[in-house]
C-alpha cells in the first residue's frame, strides 16, 4: 500500500518510539503504516463511524494472523471530542474541517486529556484560519514548522506543533 505524500509525510514529522494517535482515521491509512513501520509503541484508531472502525479491527486482525503476533492497536468508535483516555506521544488530526479539529482540541484540553509531545495538524480547510487563530492559542504548544504538501493540484498544509517545555 503506497501512502499519499500528505500522511507519509505527516508520518515522517511523527517522533518515534512513542505512542500514535489517528484521530479520524477513516480507513486507518496512516495508522496502518504507523504499526507496520514498527517505530510506535502503540497506534490508536478513532473515527466517529462505527462500521469503519470495525472493519479496520477485521483487517488488522488478519495481519495480525499473519504476523502470529500481537500488534499494539486500539480502536475507539466514538467521536474525537468524546474520547475519555490521556492522549500522549502524537496526535495526528488530518483531512477534516479547521473548526472540528479546534473542537477537538478544546475539548481534550478542558478535560486535561491532552497531553502529546507532538501534534501534526491538517485541516483540509481554512487552514489560515486555523493558523492565524486556533494555533496562537493553543497555549501549551508551540509551532515548529508548517509543511505544504500538494495533493491533486491542491497544497495542502500541515502544521507541526511541540508541546512547550
Ligand atoms: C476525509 S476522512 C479523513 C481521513 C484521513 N484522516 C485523511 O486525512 O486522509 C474524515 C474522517 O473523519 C471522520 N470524522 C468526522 N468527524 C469526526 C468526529 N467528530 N470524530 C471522529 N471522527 C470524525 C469521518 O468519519 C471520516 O472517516
Amino acid at each position: 500500500m503506497k501512502l499519499s505524500l500528505r500522511l507519509s509525510t505527516a508520518l515522517e514529522n511523527a517522533c518515534p518510539q512513542q505512542p500514535l494517535w489517528d484521530i479520524c482515521c477513516d480507513h486507518g491509512l496512516l495508522g496502518i503504516q504507523a504499526l507496520r513501520s514498527q517505530n510506535f509503541p502503540q497506534v490508536h484508531f478513532v473515527d466517529q463511524v462505527p462500521h469503519l472502525i470495525s472493519k479496520l479491527q477485521e483487517k488488522i486482525k488478519l495481519k495480525i494472523k499473519e504476523a502470529s503476533k500481537e500488534l499494539p492497536a486500539f480502536f475507539y468508535s466514538t467521536p474525537a471530542e468524546s474520547l475519555q483516555v490521556e492522549l500522549t506521544g502524537n496526535v495526528c488530526i488530518l483531512g477534516i474541517g479547521a473548526q472540528k479539529i479546534e473542537i477537538f482540541l478544546r475539548a481534550w484540553e478542558d478535560a486535561g486529556l491532552l497531553q502529546a509531545d507532538r501534534l501534526i495538524l491538517g485541516p483540509h480547510k481554512d487552514e489560515q484560519w486555523f493558523l492565524d487563530v486556533v494555533i496562537p492559542n493553543l497555549q501549551n504548544y508551540e509551532l515548529q514548522k508548517q509543511v505544504a504538501v500538494n495533493e491533486r493540484g491542491r497544497d495542502r498544509l500541515l502544521f507541526v506543533l511541540n508541546r512547550r517545555p
